[in-house]
């Protein structure tokens, strides 16, 4: 098994080589080139190095690739530009490392050392629908949750759901109501409907809306009745969640719903134990923690209210406490908050909190994987035709259909059930990759028309690379499973190359917690196998050549397979 990726062994011996040449503890910077002009990978902390000793950077190059030893690994070390350091694998190598991957079940990616982890994702509020604004925090989560379960670290989803607040007096009010009318399983069979009409009940109707209050305050004081029907209506929004998980193939359950309400006993306990280490204070009759450094536009210190002045407690309350229970109770040395990017400000002055507290000391990582809106094609905040929010429920069948559409229309042959299975996978997959495959940090419109495009970086298009790829083998029938790769032409060079690169690119998402990363890998390695495919034939070369460019197909096959099964998107072996 292998212990390091790629990027790691070149930078341990670049590193070496500048401590030999007087440059110790000096970054290596070890990035793949980009162009094969410039070798496969690139060195560039010479500069760096020579910069802060005030060496000269072509000399300090050379004193490094003097000292530099990838005997066994690079056939060619240069020298480019103020002292780049370029490296070219060695064919033998490269062939030897891929001979490795194809041999593992886990493809050559080292384990990494395990980390607990809590991804805090999806988290909808139970009072509405899931719509699309959940769908990123939904499959961002779950793709990095499979990401780092794949390397290893030891993931706790927390499903941080909204199942507590004035709302559910007001939506317990209103199912009581439906349910002596003998209406109450039709009313639910469409939450935004219900809220619609418990909201409309509550504007409009004095005595209701007096007893909703008066169930907030039941169900608060624990009351029996109140809390049963407040169960029983998460229990119907839960379910109406876990059919959009099943449509999207994202695995929480029950057991990683961990809501806002689970915090209630905790929150009284959080605020006197901020009181007690000084950071809680009165202002204006509100409890607010002050942290150096966070200051509103006029410049004035801004505080973070944990208690209102009518004694309620807040989301920001809650988040102390979830943050508390995840480092003490399960022992976590990372979180990730996978929250749109609006609440950044939230999150900052939480997490300034909680190491001010000591609820998360400085060995724990805080982060908040933050996410921009979804827009329409008018680049406005993606709405249905009459402005409303769009269902998520709604958005993954039109998905469907739009993807079933377009099968028949390339494969009017197929039966209607095999067409339908194409669909289900190439339509979720669409409106998964869409997302996954852009910046997170960025907004991004939503195209029906270019996510499900063929060419491009895409679902379709990847899963039918795969789908290629893993026919190759099929159509060749009888080969040598165990045969020697052998690397020759350019072509089987740069599949090489992107294919002992998969490693990396996991790592990289794992760290910087950016799915985009891995998309980004697939395209370049489909892009690669195409290339090599017109460049080399496989079926009607012969000998060992072909039974090593099989090898390669299904090497590719295979990474594509486990690169879009941690995205959660599902492959064919026919499209
Ligand atoms: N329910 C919240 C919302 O829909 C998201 C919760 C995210 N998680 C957290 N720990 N704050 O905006």
């Amino acid at each position: 098994m292998m212990t390091q990726t790629l990027t790691e062994l070149l930078d341990s011996r670049v590193r070496a080589a500048l401590n030999a040449a007087g440059c110790d503890g000096a970054p290596a910077v070890v990035q793949p080139s980009g162009r094969p002009e410039y070798g496969d990978y690139q060195a560039n902390g010479v500069m760096g190095a020579a910069k802060a000793r005030k060496m000269n950077p072509r000399q300090l190059a050379t004193d490094v690739v003097a000292k530099l030893d990838l005997v066994g690994i690079a056939s060619k070390v240069e020298i480019a530009g103020p002292g780049f350091i370029n490296i070219t694998l060695d064919d033998a190598f490269l062939a030897q490392q891929l001979q490795a991957a194809a041999s593992d079940e886990r493809l050559g990616v080292p384990l990494a050392t395990a980390q607990r982890v809590v991804v805090d994702y999806s988290s909808p509020n139970l009072a509405k629908e899931m719509h699309v604004g959940h769908l990123r925090s939904t499959i961002i989560g779950d793709a990095l949750a499979r990401v780092l379960r794949f390397l290893g670290h030891e993931v706790i989803a927390q499903n941080h759901v909204g199942d507590w607040g004035t709302q559910f007096g007001m939506l317990t009010a209103y199912l009581i109501e439906a349910e002596q009318g003998g209406e109450a399983t039709v009313a639910l069979a469409d939450l935004e409907d219900f809220y619609r009409r418990a909201k409309t009940r509550f504007d409009e109707d004095e005595a209701f809306a007096t007893r909703a209050r008066e169930y907030v305050v039941k169900l608060q004081g624990g009351d029996a009745e109140v809390n049963t029907l407040w169960k029983k209506f998460l229990d119907v929004s839960l379910h109406h969640c876990e059919a959009v998980y099943a449509k999207l193939g994202v695995g929480l359950t029950r057991e990683d719903v961990r809501g806002e309400s689970a915090y209630n006993d905790d929150l009284a306990v959080v605020v006197a134990d901020l009181r007690a280490k000084g950071l809680a204070v009165d202002d204006n009759d509100a409890v607010v923690v002050y942290v150096d450094g966070f200051v509103n536009r006029e410049g004035e210190p801004l505080g973070y209210i944990v208690q209102k002045k009518d004694g309620g407690f807040l989301y920001a309350t809650t988040d102390l406490a979830a943050v508390r229970y995840r480092v003490s109770e399960l022992n976590v040395s990372r979180v990730l908050y996978v929250v749109d990017a609006r609440q950044s400000g939230h999150f900052q002055q939480m997490f300034a909190v909680s190491r001010k507290a000591g609820y998360a000391p400085e060995g724990v990582q805080l982060e908040h994987v933050g996410f921009g809106v979804m827009l329409g094609e008018d680049n406005k905040p993606f709405k249905t035709r009459s402005g409303g929010t769009v269902k998520l429920a709604d958005l993954l069948s039109e998905a469907v259909e739009r993807a079933f559409a377009l099968v028949s229309e390339k494969n009017p042959d197929l039966p209607e059930a095999a067409r339908r299975e194409i669909a289900d996978a190439v339509g979720v997959g669409a409106v998964k990759y869409a997302d996954l495959s852009k910046n997170r940090n960025s907004d991004y419109v939503f195209s029906w028309d270019t996510m499900l495009a063929f060419e491009g970086n895409t679902a379709p298009y990847l899963m039918y690379a795969y789908t290629r790829a893993a026919g190759v083998g099929r159509k060749a029938e009888s080969w040598d499973a165990a045969a020697t790769i052998v690397l020759a032409e350019p072509a089987e060079h740069q599949l090489a190359i992107a294919l002992a690169r998969f490693a990396d690119a996991l790592q990289s998402v794992a760290r910087d917690t950016m799915p985009h990363f891995l998309c980004g890998y697939l395209y370049e390695l489909a892009t690669q196998y195409m290339r090599f495919y017109e460049a080399c034939p496989v079926l009607k070369s012969e000998g060992e050549v072909r039974a090593s460019r099989l090898r390669l197909c299904e090497l590719t096959a295979h990474t594509l397979q486990t690169g879009l099964g941690l995205l959660g998107i599902k492959t064919l072996e026919h499209m």
